[in-house]
């Protein structure tokens, strides 16, 4: 991308139904860094999430916990999706709910044009349907039901027996869609990624597509159809169509033009309402299908999905209480290839906090500003003529500016991360082989001690802006503590992209003590790794 493009970026809608999971908070990261990146580079970013509030699964959770549903999202809304956001630092743009007013009338905009225009019809339909999901099943993908549940048929993802339904209902006529989509699929590869996940969705149109049973009339909890109050909207096609009422779709013609289309991260579970539905949705419309639909693996617990309803959810702050936003936001992002299913491990978090961010980065850090401050009286020095050692980092800065944006445009978070990470390797290599610590000793060094604690500043001054996208928290202590703040402007003003043109720190920075980074944690890992069950 160049610099001023406008990228538009969103999670799915969550489920208020129950409280967030470290799954839920996955999402919301990759999302924010992928976001932030791209704010960091100049474009004209705009992040949204929210909460998905009608449906079955929501009517009855509110239910059973004896509230409407209204009152059941608000609770939930307020007290743990919105308070999720801040656990996990997420920078968002704006946050959706389903029952709003804004939401409600785009939504019906949108149908009632597709019902102008003959997309919609009335049929019967019967099906098995799993509230979990909130959708009717193939019959491909029902399995046994074991234990309680043994004799029925359950979801395959829920474990919970499906119900057979049968209504009068509106009808998409999705069928019409099926070899513009194949048709899209070809033109533009890259429309649904990974490579995986495109060759699932091919496969699944290539077996025909049926029309899509878009209302229900058995309950009320939803957006009513506007030409027929008996029934409200299917929950799937209402939210779905929050990605475009969020940016005005409708109403504020001129924001949704600016926004429009946007990508939409997913996780692997949805990708067929995403890269199926919601571009048939749109093409009927006669509006702009995403610009990509990107599918994320699963977090497992024991080789499965991780989920409350199968209790083994864990909640994002067991892990944040005990290691911090920045630690979540790094681990997830760097461990799991974005795209692939990744295990969680407490043992594998505490690994690589303690290796590479307090020790790899952290440590570097902290050393580096302190032998400023003790050898250079906390003045960033000047430096002399450049050997090829002082070369290396240079390039290497310059190489990981270039391949972390290239690999941010696939996608591909962790590979990003591990090219920024070359110049936590490459400086700290540096470090050792120089030792400032035995020029210091000899004042007819002094040039090249100045040298080598320039160049390692400069190397910081780098780091911090191509690591602000993930763990803002530590990037902003160090640039305050660099001085950059003072000399150079506010972090949020450099240009990613451009984060690789040597010299930016000017010498006479002033530098402050830089407090660990990443303190050691005291507290028993096995502690905070004891499974809490959902509550
Ligand atoms: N409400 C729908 C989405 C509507 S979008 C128009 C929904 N909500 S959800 O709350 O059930 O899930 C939201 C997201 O969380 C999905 O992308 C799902 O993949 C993700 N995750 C839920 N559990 C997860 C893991 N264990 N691992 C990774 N992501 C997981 O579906």
């Amino acid at each position: 991308m160049s610099s001023g493009d406008s990228f538009y970026i969103t999670t799915p809608i969550f489920y208020p139904s129950d409280v967030p999971h470290i799954g839920h908070g996955y999402t919301e990261v990759a999302a924010d860094v992928l976001a932030r990146w791209h704010r960091q580079a100049g474009d004209d970013t705009w992040l949204l999430t929210g909460t998905d509030e009608h449906g079955q699964k929501m009517l009855r959770t509110a239910a059973a916990g004896g509230m409407t549903p209204g009152e059941w999202a608000d609770r939930l809304v307020a007290e743990s999706w919105i308070p999720l956001l801040k656990t996990l630092d997420i920078a968002n743009d704006d946050f959706i709910r389903t029952t709003q007013p804004r939401h409600e009338s785009g939504v019906q905009a949108f149908v009632s044009k597709l019902h102008d225009d003959g997309y919609i019809y009335t049929g019967e339909y019967e099906g098995y349907y799993c509230v979990g999901c909130e959708e009717y099943k193939q019959q491909s993908e029902l399995v046994e039901g074991t234990g309680p549940f043994e004799g029925q048929l359950v979801c395959a993802i829920h474990s919970k027996p499906v119900e057979l339904l049968q209504e009068r209902n509106y009808f998409f006529r999705m069928s019409d869609f099926q070899e513009k989509l194949l048709a899209l699929y070809e033109a533009r590869p890259d429309f649904v990624q990974p490579e995986s996940a495109r060759n699932e969705v091919v496969s699944f149109v290539k077996q025909g597509l049926a029309d899509l049973s878009i209302s229900r009339s058995s309950f009320d909890w939803g957006i009513p159809i506007p030409w027929d109050s008996d029934h409200i909207l299917y929950v799937w096609f209402d939210a779905l169509l929050n990605y475009a009422t969020a940016v005005g779709y409708g109403v504020d013609e001129k924001n949704f033009e600016r926004r429009w289309p946007g990508v939409q991260l997913v996780g692997k579970d949805i990708l067929r309402f995403h890269a199926v539905i919601w571009p048939a949705m749109l093409m009927a419309a006669g509006l702009e299908v995403p610009k990509h639909v990107f599918a994320h693996g699963w977090l497992l617990v024991g080789g499965e999905k991780m989920s409350k309803s199968k209790l083994t959810g864990i909640a994002p702050e067991q892990i944040t209480d005990v290691f911090g936003s920045d630690a979540f936001r790094y681990y997830f992002m760097r461990a799991i290839t974005f795209g692939q299913d990744g295990s969680f491990s407490w043992e594998d978090l505490s690994a690589r906090y303690q290796a590479e961010l307090a020790n790899g980065f952290g440590n570097l850090a902290s050393r580096v500003t302190a032998m400023i401050t003790r050898y250079c009286d906390g003045v960033v020095p000047a430096e002399a003529l450049p050997t090829d050692a002082d070369l290396v980092v240079r390039r290497t800065v310059e190489k990981a500016v270039a391949d972390s944006d290239a690999a941010i445009e696939r996608f591909a978070i962790h590979e990003a991360i591990a090219a920024v990470w070359t110049i936590v390797d490459e400086l700290n290599g540096y470090i050792t082989e120089q030792e400032p610590w035995v020029l210091a000793k000899n004042p007819a060094n002094r040039d090249r001690l100045s040298t080598v604690l320039y160049t390692a500043a400069e190397g910081l001054r780098a780091l911090a802006v191509l690591l602000s996208p993930v763990i803002p928290k530590a990037t902003a202590k160090l640039w305050t503590s660099l001085g950059a703040e003072q000399s150079v402007g506010a972090l949020a003003d450099q240009r990613l992209r451009e984060a690789g043109r040597w010299g930016v720190l000017p010498a006479g920075s002033t530098v402050t003590k830089l407090e660990a980074l990443f303190p050691r944690i005291e507290q028993e890992v096995e502690d905070a790794a004891a499974p809490t069950p959902a509550a």
